[in-house]
């Protein structure tokens, strides 16, 4: 038989009436829900030469064609002997006389799905098994149509479909899980293709990215009875990154660590790559990502830029990373050394975050406080001796500080100071020609009278010099024999002459006459006994000094106490005498001038103070601590008024 048919089949395709042939029709495909029913048409043909014996039968297999094998029998025509899994399920619907075929399989299950083989008995060997067969699928779903693809924005159809192929029970569709879309709209369909029926429903609605993730459900009902089947499906929604988060912008201290984050909503996930400013840091896939940065430092500050990219668009947040740290130390100008009257401009620059505050110092005092990018210039016009000092820039910001400093030297022409002038001493006349100058200025006398000129060089007259800080003093001791001229005590001519590189001078000095002398002492907010034996010591001092380099002791001043005039001519009229003018001290920091100054005025003779009373009869007669500057030191020191007290006294800041 089956070599037969192998042989009949090509033949069948040469002979153009095949309703004469062995020929079938029935549907490739049909489908039906479990415990429906489903009708499989079907109609066939058989050589018209061939006479039914016996009438016309049929058998219908599942799975395999050919009764060798002994497929399970879905009908027979003849015997009603089926297969135990068919048993009651099967009808033929069709007349087999009219060659119509058609079965019907109730109560169906999955164990049915398969193939179905239609055999034609028509009496003798007269039988045949045609080859074309329908593939029964048993759903217990529904199937949903849902694109590859879902876009956001974009208009959607979802087709929901259920096979319509039982007559007896006809199904319902409804889409579940709908509430939550966007206007949509339900068109119901009905398809025949191939003998076959399908229902439909086409769900139509515009997702948004919201949707991503949500539920949909299709649920197939057959009224009047319990069956129901149901399919859920999630939207997978495609959109473009929604949002990029990424830490808010922040300050971190240098040399710390931190780890920024980024998240993107996006579907699929992104491409997620940080920038800094725009230079490429990073690059992964990912939903989120990590940055981490360690032991940062200040080029580390600027933006941080994550960008998350999946191909449907990209989007980007940035934050500012701000590195903070204390201020580098200044940069400033070197040293310096200026001429009086000039101007300089001092620079100082300092890094810092937050940007410091520059404040210029001079000598530990404020001169000026700039917040600039660009630093801090300190402007120094025609600038004065007293300009002479240490100029330090401080860097400060909330994580801590930095200085430099520099030193400004002022070179400046000799000046007079106004202690210059001669005096009358027992035994002649004492010039004393005080002057202040950077390079300290050489002194040197002239007597006209006697065409003189005194100087280190020619050390007559008791000359003496003595040099301190930009102060020289100078002395001569003119004795009575001839030196003081030819007219007396009244007519000393003695010229003073100060000398630098910046200028020179000559000033007559003038000749004093009797003169009270007081002392002032100042005293700093310190004050008291540290000032006090202070003085104490630099009186001392220039005592012992006086004795050694005198050498006489029978100038001993102690001697002449009941006389304050004759002492202080006794003392004058020794060199070694003079003082140290100008002595300049620091206390602990502070800056302490005292003074011992000559007073005006009333004839009251030489006073002591204080605690230094009997010591300064003996040693001390002419002793200054003195500003530095002398000329100035009337701007600086303030004299006590009213007690008669011959202290003046200043307020060190
Ligand atoms: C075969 O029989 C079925 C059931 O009676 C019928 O619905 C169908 O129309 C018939 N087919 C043909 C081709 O006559
Ligand atoms: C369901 O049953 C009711 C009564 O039992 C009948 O009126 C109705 O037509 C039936 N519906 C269907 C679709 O068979
Ligand atoms: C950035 O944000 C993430 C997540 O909120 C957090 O874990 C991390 O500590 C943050 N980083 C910084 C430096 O604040
Ligand atoms: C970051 O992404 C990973 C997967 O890439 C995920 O497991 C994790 O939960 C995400 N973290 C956050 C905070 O979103
Ligand atoms: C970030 O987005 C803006 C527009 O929103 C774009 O101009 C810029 O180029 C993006 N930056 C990066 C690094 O992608
Ligand atoms: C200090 O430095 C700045 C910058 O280099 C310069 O312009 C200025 O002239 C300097 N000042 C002096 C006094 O040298
Ligand atoms: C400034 O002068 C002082 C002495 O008066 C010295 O100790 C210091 O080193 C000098 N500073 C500079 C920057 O030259
Ligand atoms: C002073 O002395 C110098 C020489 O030492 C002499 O040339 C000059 O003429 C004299 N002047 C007077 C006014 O005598
Ligand atoms: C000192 O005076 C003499 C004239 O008496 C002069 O020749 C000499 O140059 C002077 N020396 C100085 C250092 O001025």
């Amino acid at each position: 038989m089956k070599g037969l048919e192998l042989l009949l089949l090509p033949l069948l395709l040469l002979l153009k009436d095949a309703s004469a042939q062995w020929n079938v029709w029935m549907p490739r495909d049909i489908s039906a829900m479990t415990n429906s029913c489903v009708v499989i048409p079907c109609s066939f043909t058989y050589p018209s030469g061939i006479r039914p014996y016996r009438g016309v039968h049929g058998i219908w297999y599942f799975g395999h064609p050919y009764p060798q094998l002994f497929p399970p029998v879905v009908l027979k025509s003849r015997t009603d002997i089926v297969h135990e899994s068919y048993k009651g399920r099967t009808k033929l619907l069709g007349d087999l006389t009219q060659k119509n075929c058609t079965l019907l399989i109730s109560n169906i299950g999955v164990e049915h799905s398969g193939k179905y083989y239609f055999r034609a008995d028509l009496g003798g060997a007269n039988i045949y098994t045609f080859p074309d067969f329908t593939k029964l699928q048993v759903l217990d779903q529904p199937n949903i149509d849902v694109p590859e693809e879902i876009v956001s924005d974009q208009s959607l159809d979802l087709t929901c479909y259920v096979p319509d192929n039982c007559p007896d029970m006809s199904p319902e569709i409804h889409w579940m899980y709908t509430d939550y879309l966007p206007d949509p709209v339900f068109t119901p369909d009905q398809v025949e293709e191939g003998n076959t029926a399908v229902l439909s429903s086409t769900l139509t609605f515009t997702p948004k990215p919201m949707h991503n993730g949500q539920l949909l459900g299709c649920r197939v009902n057959f009224p009047n009875t319990t069956y129901v089947y149901e399919r859920l499906i999630t939207l997978d929604i495609r959109y473009a990154p929604r949002t990029v988060w990424v830490n808010v912008s922040q300050e971190v201290m240098e040399g710390s660590s931190v780890v920024l984050h980024c998240d993107v909503d996006s579907n699929p996930a992104p491409m997620i790559t940080w920038y800094f400013g725009d230079k490429e840091l990073m690059s992964e896939t990912a939903s989120n990502s990590s940055l981490s940065l360690e032991n940062l430092t200040p080029e580390q500050e600027g933006v941080y830029t994550c960008v998350g990219d999946n191909g449907y668009g990209n989007m980007n947040t940035s934050m500012y990373l701000a590195v903070n740290y204390p201020p580098r130390e200044p940069w400033i100008n070197e040293s310096l050394t200026v001429l009086e009257g000039s101007s300089v401009s001092l620079q100082c620059t300092s890094k810092g975050n937050p940007m410091p505050t520059l404040t210029w110092l001079k000598d530990g005092e404020l001169v000026g406080t700039i917040t600039a990018e660009e630093g801090s210039v300190l402007e120094l016009h025609e600038i004065m001796p007293q300009a002479d000092g240490v100029y330090r820039c401080l860097a400060e910001n909330e994580h801590g500080r930095a200085s430099s400093s520099l030193n400004i030297t002022v070179e400046f022409a000799p000046v007079l100071l106004d202690d210059s002038k001669c005096t009358i001493v027992r035994e002649g006349v004492q010039c004393v020609c005080i002057a202040s100058g950077n390079p300290e200025p050489a002194i040197e006398f002239y007597l006209p009278d006697l065409n003189v000129t005194i100087n280190n060089s020619n050390n007559r007259f008791n000359y003496y010099t003595h040099s301190d800080g930009y102060t020289s003093t100078g002395v001569i001791k003119l004795q009575d024999k001839g030196e003081r001229g030819n007219n007396g005590d009244t007519a000393v001519h003695v010229h003073c002459s100060i000398t630098n590189i910046y200028g020179s001078e000559t000033i007559r000095l003038e000749l004093q006459q009797e003169k009270k002398y007081m002392m002032a002492v100042i005293v700093g907010t310190i004050g008291g006994v540290a000032v006090i034996a202070f003085i104490i010591a630099a009186v001392r001092y220039v005592g012992q000094n006086n004795k050694k380099e005198n050498g006489n002791p029978g100038q001993d001043v102690g001697s002449k106490v009941e006389n304050p005039s004759m002492f202080y001519s006794a003392v004058k009229k020794d060199k070694q005498s003079l003082r140290k003018k100008v002595l300049k001290t620091e206390l602990l920091g502070s800056k302490f001038n005292s003074i011992l100054e000559e007073g005006t005025g009333d004839d009251s003779d030489y006073q002591s103070v204080g605690p230094m009373a009997g010591m300064e009869r003996q040693e001390l007669n002419y002793a200054a601590l003195e500003f530095l500057h002398g000329r100035h030191r009337e701007g600086v020191f303030r004299r006590a008024d009213g007690d008669g007290s011959d202290y003046t006294e200043i307020k060190a800041k």
